[in-house]
């Protein structure tokens, strides 16, 4: 029976009998309607027509003003449901309307630039801070492709980081410049995910933050870092110079002249002395030159970064018990710029001296190759690995600072450095730097 026949019986049952139950039933058919998607009108018409056929069988005006009556109640009654729908959607927009103008008052007082893009990379909407940061209005940008704000030399990554989001992809955080209305260039930081609908991307949803002042102080610490570094170089290089040209010549002097007066002499006691004299003469002159070379490898100037490298491998092997081997590709023979040596050199000075006081390895490798415009530095030993519980403890009380200065290192001259370790299997410590073509 479909709802309109339902409909007429259940009005005739209760214009006959009336009764609890058969207005309970009105009140079900005005669900049931609402499921099937009938209208309002719909039930009206549906209610006129089985109206008209129960009034056809009254003998009496009376008796058709009753009925008439009767059914509005049972009208009433299927419309209840209708009535409660209908406040239910009028809550639901009124909650719709409260979220929507907290979303936009958000949006308008946030201190990010907000943004959502088309799926063909057109500007679809702009926050007021838009233009407080860049000086360009939004009515400027909205309609046109984002990609006439980006640098020149940011767009073919600012487009793959686009295209993964139209894929669907939320990308890690990335940065890039834009043009602002003055012609300078703002560093952005960019938080972006696509922008779906019923499953399906429909643009890209985007949250850019100004972040070209804490890029100055960044780049203005890195410098001043740098320029550190460079003074204590060049500090170490002159004393280096100083230990060895002053003090080691003077002390090879006076272990010649006490050579000469060691020849045959009566005074035996003497003569012991100043055995014992030069052989003590002789062990700080081993040691002044070790010293000087840890100061400032002369390797390193002379004959460059793989040589210098292979002779502290080498050095480390004869008075350690450890075997260390150490490989480069061809592109690492050429000349880097001196903060890239001298931090490369470091690191790996540290880390073996690192390997040899806490790993116990009995095997050492130092690699250095170049990939592109990357120089690649991993120091590896096969010693017990990183205890990060002692490592953190002995931190605290002596504060270590190798593994710090590495990391430092590496960062001041825009690279990584990752430190991979577990127990028992030994710790690799990796650098990257970028380079640039070599020395000139
Ligand atoms: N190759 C390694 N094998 C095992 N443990 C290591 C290795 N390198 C470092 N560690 C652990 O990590 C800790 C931190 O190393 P880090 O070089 O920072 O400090 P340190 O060597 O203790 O002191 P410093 O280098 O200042 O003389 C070490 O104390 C040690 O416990
Ligand atoms: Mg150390």
């Amino acid at each position: 029976m479909n709802i309109v026949e339902e409909y007429k019986s259940a009005l005739r049952n209760y214009l006959h009998n009336g009764g609890e139950e058969s207005l309970r039933r009105a009140y079900e058919l005005g669900r049931k309607a609402i499921a099937e998607d009938l209208g309002s009108i719909d039930m009206i018409i549906t209610h006129q027509q089985a109206l008209q056929e129960l009034l056809r069988a009254a003998r009496t005006a009376d008796d058709s003003a009753q009925l008439t009556e009767a059914a509005s109640t049972f009208l009433a009654e299927m419309f209840s449901p209708f009535e409660m729908t209908f406040l239910g959607f009028r809550d639901a927009l009124n909650t719709i309307q409260q979220s929507e103008e907290r979303y936009r008052t958000m949006i308008e007082s946030a201190q990010d630039v907000i943004y959502t893009l088309s799926t063909d990379g057109i500007i679809k909407s702009l926050n007021p801070v838009f233009e407080k940061v860049t000086g360009w209005k939004p009515s400027d940008w909205i309609g046109k492709s984002f990609t006439s704000l980006v640098h020149p030399e940011d767009l073919p990554f600012a487009l793959s980081m686009f295209e993964r989001v139209v894929g669907g992809e939320t990308p890690p955080v990335f940065e890039i410049r834009l043009r602002s209305k003055s012609g300078e260039y703002l560093v952005g930081e960019f938080t972006t995910s696509p922008e779906s609908y019923n499953g399906k991307a429909i643009g890209v949803f985007g949250i850019a933050r100004d972040i070209t002042e804490r890029k100055r102080v960044q780049d203005q610490l890195r410098a001043l870092a740098k320029r550190v570094v460079e003074a204590q170089e060049e500090e170490r290089r002159r004393l280096a110079r100083e230990l060895h040209d002053d003090l080691c010549q003077w002390l090879s002097g006076l272990k010649l002249s006490l050579g000469l007066l060691e020849e045959p002499s009566k005074y035996k006691s003497i003569q012991n002395k100043l055995r014992q004299l030069k052989q003590q003469v002789n062990t700080r002159i081993i040691e002044v030159r070790r010293m000087s070379i840890n100061l400032r490898p002369s390797a390193l100037d002379d004959f460059g970064l793989n040589i210098a490298l292979e002779r502290l491998c080498e050095d480390y092997e004869k008075i350690h018990e450890i075997k260390i081997t150490f490989n480069a590709n061809d592109l690492t023979a050429e000349r880097y710029s001196s903060e890239v040596e001298i931090a490369i050199y470091r690191i790996v000075q540290e880390a073996l001296w690192n390997i040899i006081k806490h790993a116990k390895a009995s095997k050492a490798g130092v690699r250095l190759f170049q990939i592109n415009k990357t120089i690649v530095l991993e120091v590896r030993d096969n010693g017990i690995g990183i205890d990060h519980k002692k490592a953190k403890s002995q931190k605290s009380q002596d504060g270590g600072l190798g593994l710090i200065s590495m990391k430092e290192r590496s960062e001041v001259l825009g690279g990584k450095f990752q430190v991979e370790s577990s127990p028992g299997k030994g710790t690799k410590i990796r650098t990257e730097l970028p380079v640039e073509s070599s020395r000139s």
